[in-house]
């Protein structure tokens, strides 16, 4: 980072002043250096952090208005047509695609891993059968913290890299856990001689009462969700990972808190929420009352899967979401699906209305994911599981960047406070 220009604050008609420092980093928007400020007594404002950068990271760059997504410098649409959902982990975790020889060592030690403590089982008999997967899902993955007290110490590189294979492994088994406990159906075993999403799916879908055939376009489809899931930069649920690993906490409780935010309609559970949303609108002929409730700001009701922090032109993931929820239909025969069909011509409504056209609002990347899963399968509750799924491996990496980063301190936001100035507390009798 370079700090030869500054950005000088005045206040008081100018008679105090305060330079700070501009740094630069190698692309995207340059970035005011505050640290300096608390000298001043006064604090910086921004609710939401909605122009706040909380730290560096060398993972993933967004620009939300050319629509640009990166992986460590690849191209989303590049990564998504030409790499499988491991060898992005390997990149997002290592920094750089693994040649033959490295691809193959990270899918055995991954494979070797894919089993989870076999108490886990009982731990599962303490939920009810109708909790949500989601609920579960926190539940069990802060409890392998309870399993794994050799690999604890975060100073430890080897702890940290065998806690990052440890979860991209092991979460996939414990969705599809969450999942068979729900229905009352047995565990499925993971397979070492199945790939990382047709084990995935095996585990998921199938009964220990049949052989599992797996669709390769299908399990295409869902190795491409989970590349355009696997990391966003510092959305809610990767700050939250990294504000809980500020404190030394360990991976396994600080990836069970991004999973608990991750569970918020407004983040990673929108994708659930659009479908509730479609099969709520129904048809078509209700699409116009729908948008009426989104534009109107008395009424709570957003439109899922429109909007998103950053992208305010559209968002890459959606694009090539569509292609593959066309993909998928087409491959399964369900071209006139009735929620695809009243998704496009909600998305055409939306697109030509003055509302979503001046708040920049576009389909966000949960906006078709929804209609893909379920295609495939996956019931509506564990869409956000999925999600939650993909999202590992990028909290891991941006968990183990903030460890390693020499400027890290524990996060300690302060506040504007608007409570009362000191008072005395009275007699109960007098009050
Ligand atoms: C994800 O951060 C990430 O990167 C997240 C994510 C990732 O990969 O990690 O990309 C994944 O979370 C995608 C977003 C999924 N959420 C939804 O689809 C839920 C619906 N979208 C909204 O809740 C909203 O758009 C957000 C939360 C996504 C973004 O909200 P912002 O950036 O805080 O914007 P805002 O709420 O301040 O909205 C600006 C204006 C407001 O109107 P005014 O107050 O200016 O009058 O736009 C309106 C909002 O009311 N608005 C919407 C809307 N989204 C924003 N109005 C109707 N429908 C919507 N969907």
């Amino acid at each position: 980072m370079t700090s030869e220009r500054t950005a000088t604050l005045s206040w008081d008609r100018e008679e105090k002043k305060q330079d700070l420092p501009i740094l630069s980093g190698s692309i995207g928007p340059d970035v005011i250096d505050i640290r300096s400020l608390s000298k001043t007594g006064m604090l910086t404002y921004d609710p939401g952090f909605m122009s706040t950068a909380s730290c560096t990271s060398r993972i993933t760059y967004i620009d939300g208005d050319a629509g640009v997504l990166l992986y460590r410098g690849y191209p989303i649409e590049q990564v998504a047509e030409k790499c499988d959902f491991l060898e992005v982990c390997y990149l997002i975790l290592n920094g750089e695609l693994p040649n033959g020889q490295q691809m193959a060592a990270f899918v055995k030690n991954v494979t070797l891993h894919t089993m989870v403590h076999d108490q886990l089982n009982n731990f599962f008999k303490g939920f009810r059968r109708d909790a949500h997967p989601m609920a579960v899902m926190v539940g069990v993955v802060g409890a392998l913290s309870a399993f794994y007290h050799d690999s604890l110490d975060i100073t430890s590189e080897t702890d940290r890299k065998i806690s990052a294979i440890r979860l991209v492994a092991k979460v996939p088994t414990i969705v599809a856990m969450c999942y068979k406990y729900t229905i009352g159906q047995p565990f499925m075993y993971p397979r070492n001689n199945l790939a990382y999403v047709e084990n995935f799916m095996r585990m998921m879908l199938s009964t220990p009462c049949e052989n599992f055939v797996a669709n390769p376009v299908l399990v295409r489809a869902l190795d491409r969700i989970l590349i355009l899931h696997a990391d966003h930069e510092q959305n809610a649920s990767t700050s939250t990972v990294r504000l809980a690993g500020s404190s030394g906490a360990n991976p396994f409780a600080c990836i069970a808190a991004g999973i608990a935010c991750l569970w918020g309609a407004a983040h990673g559970g929108a994708n659930e929420a659009v479908l509730n949303m479609l099969e709520e609108i129904g048809d078509v002929s209700r699409i116009g009352a729908y948008i009426n409730r989104a534009k109107d700001r008395s009424d709570p009701f957003k439109l899922m899967g429109f909007g998103h922090r950053v992208y305010k032109n559209f968002d890459p993931r959606a694009k090539i979401m569509y292609t593959t929820c066309h993909e998928v239909l087409d491959e399964l025969g369900l071209g006139n699906d009735r929620l695809f069909k009243l998704a496009m011509e909600l998305e055409r409504i939306a697109l030509e209305d003055d509302y979503f056209i001046e708040k920049k609002l576009y389909p966000n990347v949960d906006f078709y994911s929804g209609i893909v899963l379920r295609a495939l399968g996956i019931p509506t509750t564990m869409f956000t599981a999925i999600f939650a799924m993909a999202r590992t491996v990028g909290w891991i990496a941006h968990w183990n960047e903030m460890i390693t980063d020499p400027e890290q301190k524990i996060g300690r936001p302060r506040q504007l406070y608007q409570g009362h100035p000191r008072r005395d507390v009275t007699p109960i009798a007098t009050r």
